[in-house]
This record gives structure tokens, C-alpha cells and sequence, in this order.
């Protein structure tokens, strides 16, 4: 098993998740569409990815597509079609379902589908795409994957991301166009007669709050939502033992529980961050066996220091893309008096939306967003005397970065009385 800090994993490098797996292949199989959400880093990339991988090989088609980076529902049109590339007949298909324009242009730079790589394909399905066909020649998308003669898994990850990114950037028209697409995937989908495609949606941004705010939460009832939550301390342990076995990495009894007690929750991701630190700890330490005195150290001076700070750069970039402009410095003061006091409590709350009514239209509202974010995407937890983080990994993140200039939310609301 090789130790991954960054991509997602499947194979030999995949760990657990067997009945995860057996549930998702279950509704996949009776030819249910299924939303997967999880936490951010909790694996939920790499499981429909060893999904597929095992799907294919009992004969199905395995179709992924990321959308992080689409702006408007062409973007997503033609990523489907990217994906479909590799499957000859299927891309064969596609290119005969398109009009005749569009047909003669992609005819013209290539004689046969092999001679064009998927991202020129890709490219040229989006040249023929605009806001006047992409339903109709989306919808001839999915019903060519249903000819198909094998089932198709068809999988959008970060779809929350894409619906984001068209809300916020197209003004007052945002929600209209997130409704339209919705409708239009549900559409598409619900039409199917056999059991394929089968469509999974997954990301770390909350699908469910964003339309709830929208008030469309019917355009995606038709998914059977699916949460993927963390390891349990038995399989994080069985986990890192298994990376050390297999980097011959010598470890003391007690490290594998006592890295699990620091990270307080098993999340796939910081259970091989930490491994990567301990290990690289011992190489330049010229040490053949790590000790339960070297999780601390290693907690201390690499996951809170400099390479877990990029990581949580990119914790704030993706919050930024799932709140609007209102909410984000919401949850930002929200992250920092948790992590910093601990618990984000009901006075401080109130505290927080007397500071913001002056500033925000509808402070309460955007306290009510960000939290419902928090808590859907794992960052925060309700208890019964406020919100916490679940993740000490996390909280100390935040708290090192606020600790030096953090002042508690009902300090200063005391201070201006
Ligand atoms: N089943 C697993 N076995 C071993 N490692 C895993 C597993 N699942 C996830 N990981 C680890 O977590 C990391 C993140 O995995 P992945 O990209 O699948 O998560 P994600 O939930 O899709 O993340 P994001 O929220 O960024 O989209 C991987 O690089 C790997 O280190
Ligand atoms: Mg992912």
C-alpha cells in the first residue's frame, strides 16, 4: 500500500470501506441515482472511483467526470463527453446523436474517434455546445449512454462547486440557471426506462443546503443521499499499521492509537498525512523505529506547521466557493471562536449577529447559512451547549492561525457596552 497525501486512491492503495462500497454498489445496481456527500478529505472521490474501478470489471462502463472548474452547463455537457471518449462505440454514438453542423465540424478533424485524444475531443463537443442546445443535446447524451450495450456509471464530482460558481457569478439570474440545470439533470435522468446510466453526484460542498436556500429542495429528491463518514478508531489503527508494514517503517505499540487520539477522528486523508510525517521524521532523524513521543513531535512541528497550514489554504478556499460574499466572514468569525474557545455557544452567537446587523442585511440569516454549512460539511458539530469541532486536527489549525489576535465574540460585544 503506498502512501498518498494529495490524489484519491483505488486498488492495492484503497483501505476499508467495504460496506460503503457494498451499499453504494446495491443502489447502483437496482439502478438508483444517489447523491454521496462526506467531509472534506473523508474519501469520497476515491470511493466511487474503486467503485468503478470494480464495476468495470465485472462489465460495466465507468463514466467520471470532475466539474470543479465548469462555469455553465455546456462545460458539464461536454465533460460527460470527454469522459465517454475512451469507450469507442460509445463516443461513436455521441458524435451520431449530434446535429449535422456539429457532426461535419468534429468529422472534419478527425476520420475515426482513435485519432483524437479525449481533451480535443472534449473540446470540440464544447465548440458545438451553447445556451440554446445544451438540454436538448444533453439529453441525446444520456439517452445514447442508455443504448449503450454495457451499464454505465455515470459520476459529476464537485457538481456543488459548478452550481456555486453559476449562482454566484451570474447575478440575480444565478438561481434560475441552478434551477434550470437541476431540473434539466433530474429530467434527463428520471426519463431513463432501463437501469442506465446510473448517475452518482458527489462533493464536499453541501448540494442540500444550497438548493434548501433556494428553495428548490424537489429538484434533487430523486437521489438517494448517501453520507460518508470517518474511520472508526479500529480501522484508522489497522490503517496506519498497514502503512508502516508496507514502508518498513518500524513503530512502537501505542503509535498507530496514540496518532488516532491526536487526530480526534479517523479522516482517511490526515490518518496518511501523519503516517508521511512520522516517516519522513524518522529518515531524517536516522531512526529505524518511531515512538509514541514522536507522534507529538510530528504533530507539533509538520501537521501544524508549514505543510498543514497549505492544507488548510485550501479548507478556506473550498469554504469561500460553497458560501456568498455575506456568509464567508460569518463563518470565518464562527470557525475562530470555536476554535479558540472551544465552542462556538448561543451567547456568542447573539453577540455575533449584533455585531453584523449593522453590516449585513439579514445578519441572522447568514449566521443560519454559514452554520448550516459547518455542520453539513463536518467542520462543526451541534452538541448541547453550542458547536465544536469534531476534528482537533482542525481546530488547531484554526486556532493557530487566530490564537495572536483573536478576541472572544462576547469580550467585544461587552466592550462596546
Ligand atoms: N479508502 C481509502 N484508503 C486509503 N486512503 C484513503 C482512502 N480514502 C481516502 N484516502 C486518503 O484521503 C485522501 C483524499 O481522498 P479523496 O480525494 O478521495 O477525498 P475527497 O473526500 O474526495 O476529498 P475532497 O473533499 O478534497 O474532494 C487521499 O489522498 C488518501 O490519502
Ligand atoms: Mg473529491
Amino acid at each position: 500500500m503506498k502512501v498518498s497525501t494529495g490524489r484519491w486512491v483505488d486498488g492495492d492503495d484503497f483501505f476499508d470501506r467495504e460496506s460503503e462500497l457494498q451499499i453504494l454498489e446495491s443502489q447502483v445496481r437496482d439502478g438508483n441515482h444517489v447523491l454521496l456527500t462526506g467531509q472534506r478529505r473523508m474519501g469520497k472521490t476515491s470511493v466511487v472511483r474503486e467503485l468503478g474501478r470494480q464495476l468495470e470489471a465485472q462489465g460495466w462502463v465507468f463514466l467520471f467526470t470532475d466539474v470543479e472548474g465548469a462555469t455553465c452547463p455546456e462545460d458539464v455537457i461536454a465533460a460527460i463527453a470527454k469522459a465517454a471518449h475512451p469507450v469507442r462505440s460509445l463516443a461513436a454514438r455521441l458524435v451520431g446523436t449530434m446535429g449535422r453542423a456539429m457532426k461535419s465540424t468534429i468529422g472534419r478533424v478527425m476520420k475515426s474517434i482513435k485519432e483524437v485524444n479525449a481533451l480535443d475531443f472534449g473540446v470540440k463537443i464544447r465548440a458545438g455546445l451553447d445556451a440554446g442546445n445544451w438540454r436538448h443535446r444533453g439529453e441525446q447524451l444520456i439517452r445514447a449512454c442508455a443504448k449503450h450495450d454495457k451499464p454505465i456509471l455515470l459520476v459529476i464530482d464537485e457538481l456543488p462547486i459548478f452550481l456555486k460558481r453559476m449562482l454566484s457569478d451570474s447575478d440575480s439570474d444565478g438561481a434560475r440557471r441552478v434551477d434550470e440545470f437541476l431540473s434539466w439533470l433530474r429530467g434527463a435522468f428520471q426519463g431513463l426506462k432501463g437501469g442506465s446510466p446510473v448517475l452518482i453526484v458527489s462533493g464536499s460542498i453541501g448540494l442540500a443546503p444550497l438548493v434548501q436556500r433556494l428553495g428548490i429542495p424537489d429538484r434533487i429528491n430523486y437521489l438517494y443521499s448517501f453520507r460518508l463518514g470517518p474511520w472508526c478508531r479500529e480501522v484508522s489503527v489497522e490503517c496506519f499499521e498497514r502503512l508502516a508494514e508496507s514502508h518498513e517503517l518500524r513503530i512502537d505499540d501505542g503509535v498507530a492509537n496514540a496518532v488516532y487520539e491526536k487526530l480526534g477522528i479517523g479522516i482517511p486523508h490526515y490518518v496518511q498525512f501523519f503516517f508521511a510525517g512520522l516517516r519522513d521524521f524518522a529518515i531524517m532523524q536516522n531512526r529505524e523505529r518511531v515512538t509514541v513521543e514522536d507522534v507529538d513531535e510530528v504533530y507539533r512541528t509538520q501537521l501544524l506547521g508549514p505543510a498543514g497550514q497549505n492544507v488548510l489554504v485550501h479548507y478556506e478556499t473550498r469554504l469561500k466557493e460553497g458560501l456568498d460574499d455575506e456568509s464567508y466572514p460569518v463563518a470565518m468569525e464562527i470557525l475562530a471562536e470555536a476554535a479558540t474557545q472551544d465552542v462556538f455557544t448561543s451567547d456568542a452567537r447573539q453577540s455575533l449577529e449584533r455585531q453584523y446587523s449593522t453590516k449585513l442585511d439579514d445578519a441572522p440569516g447568514c449566521i443560519v447559512e454559514a452554520l448550516d454549512i459547518l455542520a453539513h460539511d463536518g467542520y462543526l458539530e451541534a452538541g448541547d451547549d453550542g458547536y465544536r469541532f469534531p476534528s482537533r486536527l482542525l481546530k488547531d489549525w484554526w486556532s493557530a492561525r487566530f490564537r495572536d489576535h483573536y478576541k472572544p465574540l462576547e469580550s467585544r460585544f461587552s466592550d462596546e457596552r
